[in-house]
C-alpha cells in the first residue's frame, strides 16, 4: 500500500461476502463485491430491493462485518478489528445519514448534534460551538433548541446531516436519505451534499431515485449481492 495519501483509496473492499444462515437456508446478501472509492468522490449506489445495498453500506460504515473479504478504510485494514476498535474508527472517519433520521427523541437539535462529539470526548464548550456551527451550515441556526417533533421531516434530516458533519468525517454514508422527504426537502438536501462534496468530503449515497443518483458523479448498480455496473455520470464529471 502506498503512503501517498492523495493516491490512497478511502474505501477499498475486496471479495466482500456476507452470508446469512447456513446450508440450504444460506442467503448471500453480498456475493463477492470489489469496490474502490477515492477521496473526494461522490458515488450513488442503486439496485432493486434486497440487492445488498444496505448490507454493503453497513460494512463500509463498519457497523457490520463481512463473512469473508478484505476492507481497507483510508488505508487501515479493518475487517479483522474487534468492535471496540471499529467504533473508534467509525467515530473518527464516518458520518451516517439514515432514511428515518435516527434523531434522539425529546432532545434538542443542538444536543442531538453534540452527541457524537461527546463520544469523542470533546469538551462541553467546544462541543456546543461545533454543533451550532454545523446547524448553521445546514440552515437551521434558528431551530437549534427545537426537538425532533417540533421540526419538519426535511429539517430533521438536516439535523441528521449536521450531526454527521460535526465530527468532520472524511466519509459521509447515506442510506436512502431522501426516502422520507418531499421534493423541496430532497432538493435542499442534495444541494447540501453537493456543498459537502465540493468541500472535499467523500459522499456515498444509496438511493432508489434516479434524480438523486443523477446528482452523484459515479453510479454503482447492484443486483443479487453483486455489482453489475459502475459508471461515471456524464455531465457531473468534467
Ligand atoms: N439480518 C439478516 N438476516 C437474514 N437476511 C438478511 C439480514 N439482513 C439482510 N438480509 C437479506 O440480505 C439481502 C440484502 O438485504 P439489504 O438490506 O442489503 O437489501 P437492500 O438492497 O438494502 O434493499 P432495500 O432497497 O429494500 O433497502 C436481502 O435478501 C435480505 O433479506
Ligand atoms: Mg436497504
Amino acid at each position: 500500500m502506498t503512503t501517498d495519501t492523495a493516491l490512497q483509496p478511502i474505501i477499498d473492499v475486496r471479495g466482500a461476502i456476507k452470508r446469512y444462515g447456513e446450508g440450504d437456508a444460506a442467503i448471500y446478501a453480498l456475493a463477492g463485491v470489489d469496490l474502490t472509492i477515492m477521496p473526494g468522490e461522490y458515488v450513488a449506489i442503486m439496485g432493486p430491493s434486497g440487492s445488498g445495498k444496505s448490507t454493503l453500506m453497513n460494512i463500509l460504515g463498519a457497523l457490520d462485518v463481512m463473512t469473508k473479504g478484505k476492507y481497507f478504510l483510508d488505508g487501515i485494514e479493518i475487517d479483522s478489528m474487534d468492535e471496540n476498535a471499529l467504533s473508534i474508527v467509525r467515530g473518527r472517519k464516518i458520518g451516517f445519514i439514515f432514511q428515518s433520521f435516527n434523531l434522539i427523541a425529546r432532545t434538542t437539535a443542538v444536543a442531538n448534534v453534540e452527541l457524537p462529539l461527546a463520544y469523542q470526548g470533546i469538551k462541553k464548550d467546544e462541543r456546543r460551538k461545533r454543533a451550532l456551527k454545523a446547524l448553521e451550515v445546514v440552515g437551521l441556526a434558528d431551530r437549534v433548541d427545537h426537538e425532533p417533533t417540533e421540526l419538519s421531516g426535511g429539517q430533521q434530516q438536516r439535523v441528521a446531516v449536521a450531526r454527521a458533519l460535526a465530527t468532520r468525517p472524511a466519509l459521509l454514508l447515506a442510506d436512502e436519505p431522501t426516502g422520507a422527504l418531499d421534493s423541496k426537502s430532497t432538493s435542499d438536501l442534495l444541494d447540501l451534499f453537493d456543498q459537502i462534496n465540493a468541500a472535499g468530503r467523500t459522499v456515498v449515497v444509496i438511493t432508489h431515485e434516479d434524480d438523486v443518483a443523477a446528482r452523484a458523479k459515479r453510479v454503482v448498480r447492484m443486483r443479487d449481492g453483486k455489482i453489475i455496473s459502475d459508471t461515471l455520470n456524464k455531465g457531473r464529471v468534467a
